[in-house]
């Protein structure tokens, strides 16, 4: 069996066994809260055991499937094996997996799409029953059998408190300098006492009740680690509206400098804002997000943002490596906190924080729709974006103004799907511009909508379904709309076919 020196405390040096040993801990019908959050700190080697388990089982004629929560998407080494092996009956808070997508979309996989504040409390409350099987990944496991998080917290405390059985994969790539980058804290209805984003309110450690562990496995490999797109134009454009719009709320002096702690969303548009603001002159910057991604160990390093709280890094692999390489400088500037933590409604509204979130299409009045393609297919799920944008102090939507090659306006009547509410959203931005809408009325907000933010293609026709909507009745309202024209408006692109099945 795998000796590793990770395992520093005897008694769990004594429960070490290979992947299928662990496997066999999960039953048919378990509930299994995996770590794993953003394709960083996922169990690299149980869930492909598992989703053997669940083929032998099905060749055999017998049905094995099992629950799977997570803190957020995860990887092909999780979603995608116990997906392809049609292992997952349920599927709950975020996911990202082509695979898992399918069964999603085919509904052979139940997905409950959560705000990713919000599952902790609900396990913790018993909502989904209880939970069987905690499947963490680790960094070491310290002599007094306190264990290292790895490269995200995620729900991680919440699975070890609440699962009967627990498993730990002790991941020996992860650079054991993470240690003392988390900040373990069990939220309950106290108030979180965060007033500032590197503020330390727990501990470096996750601890577990060695009575509960069933396995250890000793793994090694890297997080997911996707590469993202070079900075192109559009997102260029994007990011330059933002920052623009930032400066200029400071000078009219509405936000303070340095500017309060900035949430961003994960992608690539996501991360070229991040370079967009290094390059800006704005300093002292400080982040209250979910996720590292690359451009904010940039900011860290050149000393433009002073502090980070997250609860994972979302890492290029050139990116992981330098983390690995200079743990010990970041670990002054970087906080990873239980995701509850991270994306607490209360602490989000305290800190002001600024809010920018990718989407897949805006209407003309402001809602957002963030996880359906056509209104029906689940693209990834809300993930944050909801935690943030209602508590935000500005929130703000960014989006390339077309997609599919310029065929499918993001800008549309009516969305598809509404995931926020234009209660919620104070700024849209393309690379057309910006709009602010946090004075507007409907009727302005459409023309302030469809003037800065839609493509120059689709301008003429979402003006001309404005008009008509304001002239149409008697009584065209507060929110004038055609209500066939509006849908049609996405049969039209669903009579396309393509992307997303
Ligand atoms: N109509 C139809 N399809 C659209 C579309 C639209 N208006 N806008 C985007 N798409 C499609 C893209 O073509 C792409 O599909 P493809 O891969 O088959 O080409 C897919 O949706 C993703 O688009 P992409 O431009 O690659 O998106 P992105 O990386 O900027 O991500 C979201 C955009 C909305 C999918 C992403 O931001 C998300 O998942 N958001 C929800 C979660 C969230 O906000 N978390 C933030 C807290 S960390």
């Amino acid at each position: 069996m795998a000796f590793s020196e990770r395992i520093a405390a005897p008694a769990f040096r004594r429960l070490v066994t290979d992947q299928a040993g662990a496997a066999a801990h999960v039953a048919n019908g378990a509930l299994v809260g995996f770590s794993g959050f953003t394709g960083a700190g996922y169990p690299k080697a149980v869930p492909a055991a598992i989703a053997a388990r669940a083929q032998a089982e099905h060749q055999a004629g017998r049905p094995f499937q099992i629950g799977v929560l997570t803190g957020a998407s995860t990887a092909p080494e999780l979603d995608g094996v116990l997906a392809e092996a049609q292992a997952a009956s349920f599927r709950a808070p975020y996911q990202s997996d082509p695979t898992m997508r399918r069964a999603i979309n085919a509904g052979t996989t139940r997905y409950k799409d959560m705000h990713l504040s919000a599952l902790g409390p609900a396990v913790r409350g018993g909502v989904f029953g209880p939970l069987d099987v905690a499947v963490v990944e680790v960094t070491a496991i310290d002599p007094d059998g306190r264990l290292v998080p790895s490269s995200s917290v995620g729900n991680n405390q919440t699975w070890l408190d609440t699962a009967e059985a627990v498993i730990l994969e002790v991941n020996e790539w992860m650079s054991p300098s993470l240690t003392g980058m988390h900040d373990v804290y069990r939220p309950g209805r106290a108030p979180i006492p965060i007033n500032a984003p590197g503020d330390r309110i727990g501990t470096p450690y996750l601890d577990v009740d060695p009575a509960k562990v069933v396995a250890v496995v000793v793994a090694s490999g890297p997080d997911r680690n996707s590469a993202f797109k070079p900075v192109d134009a559009t997102s260029q454009a994007i990011a330059a509206h933002l920052v623009d719009f930032l400066t200029a709320e400071q000078r009219a002096g509405r936000l303070p400098s340095p500017l309060p702690p900035l949430q961003s969303g994960v992608g690539n548009i996501a991360n070229a804002v991040l370079a967009a603001l290094g390059a800006s002159g704005l300093r002292d910057l400080t982040s209250y997000t979910e996720v590292i991604q690359d451009g904010m160990l940039g900011l860290i390093e050149r000393g433009v943002m002073t502090t980070a709280s997250a609860t994972a890094f979302s890492l290029s692999p050139e990116a992981a490596e330098l983390m690995n390489q200079k743990a010990d400088f970041f670990r002054r500037h970087i906080v990873l906190r239980p995701q509850e933590v991270s994306n607490s409604p209360e602490v989000i509204s305290r800190l002001g924080v600024i809010s920018c979130n990718g989407m897949v299409e805006a209407d003309i009045y402001g809602n957002v729709n963030s996880t359906h393609v056509s209104g029906s297919r689940m693209i990834n799920g809300i993930g944050g974006s909801g935690d943030f944008t209602r508590n935000a102090r500005i929130s703000t939507f960014v989006t390339p103004s077309t997609a599919k090659g310029g065929a499918v306006s993001c800008i549309v009547p009516m969305v598809s799907h509404v995931d926020h509410t234009e209660h919620d959203v104070d700024v849209v931005v393309t690379e057309q511009g910006l709009a602010d809408l946090r004075r507007l009325a409907p009727r302005q907000r459409s023309r302030a909508i469809i003037a800065h933010c839609a493509h120059p293609d689709f301008r003429d026709a979402l003006t001309d379904y404005v008009d008509r909507a304001e002239a149409a009745s008697d009584h065209p309202g507060q929110t004038p709309h055609l209500l066939r024209e509006a849908l049609s408006w996405h049969v039209r692109f669903q009579e396309t076919g393509s992307m997303l099945a």
